[in-house]
């Protein structure tokens, strides 16, 4: 037994080893002035999908990085991992600004953006096919992303985070109310905020995956069910459907409309006496993104 836990314990660091992030030297880094990490596996086969993968409050790029399976897992199935690193003291991203709020307005959102057009344009990245998922601060800009960018991600996850044009749970200017899910909105005032962000847009909106923990003591439970209310009126989705103990038990699966855990619009996760944040499920997020 102890020489399989050793062995396994070999095995586990070769791996996270062999998934290094580089800085990218000559992104300009604008407006916002993110640092641009990247993982891009030895023998791309290009254009190769990209992930954004967004890091939480007091955190980083390469710490985001060892919590992670993405960039061992962008080895195995081919794909650029990008991971915006955040300039301010506390680690967290700009995720209440209306410049970070509007499409092509500047902000935290159209740096990361920047990102994604560098890797298209000189990492081989395949701009159809391009992804985000994050956790907390990293969540929020996930559901900020995909709101303001509609046209450039194609799906993205989301792992403990707020609805889109909540108020700044992050420091500085941390939203006691928006933290604490007393923020409540009607699904259409919710719609309505992530219209806002890029008004008269018209074409496919990414899809959706929302984890939240129900003993979530920084985010609390409430936002999962904002979340939920502010996409589904986006997608136009009126029904659902439940499964308890999927994936795994204690956590509640969700899917809206029509289609599978891996085809819907949206699907939530909630995840039963988790708190703040819920496990990455990397591999589900391959499956939803339609990577694997
Ligand atoms: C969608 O928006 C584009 C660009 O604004 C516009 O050219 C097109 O007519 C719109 N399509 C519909 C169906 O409204
Ligand atoms: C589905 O589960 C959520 C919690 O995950 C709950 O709020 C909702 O009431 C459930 N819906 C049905 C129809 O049971």
């Amino acid at each position: 037994m102890q020489i399989w836990s050793t062995i396994v314990g070999f095995v586990a660091l070769a791996a996270s080893a062999s998934a290094q992030i580089t800085k990218v030297a000559d992104f300009s880094g604008t407006p916002t002035k993110l640092g641009m990490y990247v993982h891009v596996p030895k023998n791309l086969k290009t254009p190769a999908p990209v992930l954004v993968a967004v890091h939480h409050c007091q955190g980083s790029a390469s710490g985001y990085n060892g919590e992670t399976k993405y960039s061992s897992l962008a080895d195995q199935h081919n794909f650029i991992v990008i991971y915006p690193n955040s300039r301010s003291s506390g680690g967290c991203f700009d995720v209440a600004s209306q410049a970070t709020f509007t499409h092509n307005g500047g902000g935290d959102s159209q740096t990361i953006i920047n990102m994604v057009k560098y890797a298209v344009d000189k990492l081989g990245g395949d701009a159809d096919k391009v992804f985000v998922v994050g956790t907390s601060s990293g969540a929020m800009m996930t559901n900020v992303l995909v709101a303001a960018y509609p046209d450039v991600f194609k799906a993205g996850s989301v792992y403990s985070g707020v609805p889109a044009g909540d108020g700044h749970p992050g420091p500085p200017g941390w939203s006691n109310s928006c933290a604490n899910g007393q923020n409540i909105k009607t699904a259409q005032a919710w719609g309505d905020l992530v219209r806002s962000f890029y008004p008269g847009y018209n074409g496919t909106r990414p899809r959706l995956q929302i984890f939240h923990g129900t003993a979530d003591s920084t985010l609390r439970y409430p936002n999962y069910a904002e979340q939920l209310k502010e996409w589904s009126n986006v997608f136009g989705l009126t029904t659902s459907k439940n499964a308890s103990n999927t994936p795994q038990s204690g956590y509640t699966q969700t899917i809206y409309g029509e289609g599978t855990a891996t085809t819907a619009q949206l699907v939530g996760y909630s995840a039963q006496g988790v708190g703040h944040t819920v496990p990455q499920h990397e591999s589900m997020d391959l499956a939803f993104f339609g990577i694997v």
